[in-house]
């Protein structure tokens, strides 16, 4: 099939490279020329494991513009909207990107059938506003209504960042909402590769063992742009969950992670998402409990245990900081070393990174903070430059002199750091622990002071 993907981010990208392998004709739009000219010579503009590698092997079927005239919209059988939807201030979603992406998209609606899929995280009944747009653009620039020419589907992405390509060539389910069976026969058809499981697996993403067919879930589409909230809402109410029941685990010497494995091992509630640790980050967990409650404070309901999510979660980051004070007494003029940035591993993405907010917080101490990250560090120093932090391209020269180390972001990496090392170069051989990711008995035979989260 033709499709277009507007927004060559972290979902854009991934969206539209994917299809691409799968054998549809791919062209990917970005307002951004510095973004398409990196993909025209074969460079993700981010890091996402794989995926430059299967940008080049799928370049035959891709195309990349900043034009939406050269993008072939009206001959398009789908085209994907996969711009950023950043939170306001209040909590709703900025759909400033999506209104002009659905207004270029309606002036050029032409007469092959075109799905217009909102993929970007938007408020519920959004899909009705894009159709709304798309009609008026159309209207505006042609004088009559484009009937028949479209239909308005979400298909909510579930791509976890670090594994984005593993999660939409094997995703659990796709979700595919809609009120015209055009749009929905369209999509399905579209993603029958990897419903039937019936494509080649790219050579570095091998299909997993005993995965056959993918449930599809059709249903309209104010329910397929809820699914999308009330899913990661639910996992990040998981998380916060056990976050909660950390701090009592704590208090009664009992260890989370055991308590992890104890409660995970039921079918009915699942081993995942139970990792207590300094909380979640990243451009979604955030922004859609923030837009869920947004929302459902406009419908005049309220969601108590969406916000406690929040609340608990947002929470974790100053109990790190009072955790440092309980232990340093003083954190004036001392020297905190984070190791990790990412808002978690295998991602170079600092939106809402939890490190960001502890580093803030420390610095108004008035302590030292000095922060690495194997791939994060150049966005640090590009976003966060006057940040206060003192940025280092290895563990070693963050952790020296420092009187306190956290393990924010849990990078493979850091299990093979010489802590003896480490805790020779220190001036004080505090270790907290922010993912209970390092072996706790060995660090304390290490002579470390450990603190983990919970345990
Ligand atoms: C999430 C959802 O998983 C994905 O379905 C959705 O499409 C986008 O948002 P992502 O934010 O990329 O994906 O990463 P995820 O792996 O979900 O982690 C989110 C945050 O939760 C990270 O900060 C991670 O460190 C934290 N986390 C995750 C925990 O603290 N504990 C856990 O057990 C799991």
């Amino acid at each position: 099939m033709k499709v277009v993907v507007i927004g060559t981010g972290y979902v854009g990208l991934t969206t539209g490279v994917a299809l691409a392998y799968l054998g549809n004709q791919v062209t990917c739009l970005d307002i951004a020329p510095e973004k398409i000219s990196k993909l025209k010579n074969g460079q993700v503009p981010f890091y996402e494991p794989n995926l430059p590698e299967l940008l080049e092997i799928s370049r035959a079927n891709l195309n990349f513009t900043t034009s939406y005239d050269e993008a072939g919209i009206g001959s398009s059988d789908v085209v994907f909207i996969s711009v950023g939807t950043p939170s306001l201030p209040d909590g709703n979603a900025d759909l400033t990107y999506v209104k002009a992406a659905a207004e270029a998209l309606g002036e050029r609606l032409d007469h092959a059938f075109t799905v217009v899929v909102n993929k970007s995280t938007v408020p519920i009944g959004s899909g009705n506003w894009v159709g709304t747009l798309l009609r008026e653009a159309y209207s505006r620039r042609k004088g009559s209504r484009p009937d028949g020419m479209y239909g308005v589907a979400s298909n909510p992405e579930f791509l976890r960042q670090g594994s984005a390509l593993l999660d939409t060539f094997y995703p659990d389910r796709v979700v595919i909402g809609s009120e015209e069976s055009r749009a929905i026969d369209t999509l399905t058809n579209l993603y029958r590769p990897i419903l039937n499981q019936d494509f080649p697996a790219p050579v570095h993403l091998p299909r997993p063992d005993g995965l056959s067919a993918i449930p599809v879930v059709t249903c309209d589409l104010a329910s397929a742009e809820l699914i999308k909230y009330a899913a990661n809402s639910f996992l990040a109410l998981k998380i916060s969950y056990m976050n909660e029941i950390g701090h009592l685990a704590e208090k009664v010497g009992a260890d989370i992670k055991q308590i992890a494995r104890g409660i995970g091992l039921d079918v009915r509630i699942g081993p995942r998402f139970l990792q207590a640790g300094i909380g979640w980050g990243g451009s979604c967990f955030g922004k859609d409990t923030a837009a869920l409650v947004a929302i459902s404070k406009e419908y005049g309901i309220n969601m108590p245990i969406v916000q406690a999510a929040r609340d608990v979660n947002y929470h974790q980051r100053t109990w790190v900081v009072d955790t440092l004070l309980h232990e340093l007494k003083i954190l004036k003029g001392k020297t905190v070393a984070l190791l990790g940035f990412a808002f978690k591993a295998n991602t170079d993405d600092l939106r809402d990174a939890p490190a960001l907010d502890i580093a803030r917080q420390l610095i108004q101490l008035g302590a030292r903070v000095r922060a690495t990250d194997p791939v994060a560090l150049g966005n640090a120093r590009l976003f966060h430059p006057d940040a206060g932090i003192i940025y280092c391209d290895t563990p070693m020269e963050t952790v020296r002199g420092a009187d306190a180390v956290i393990l924010v972001t849990e990078w493979p990496e850091y299990h093979d750091i010489d802590w003896v090392e480490v805790k020779k170069s220190m001036d004080n051989p505090l270790l907290l622990d922010g993912r209970n990711f390092l072996d706790r008995h060995e660090m304390v035979r290490l002579g470390y002071r450990y603190v983990g989260v919970g345990r």
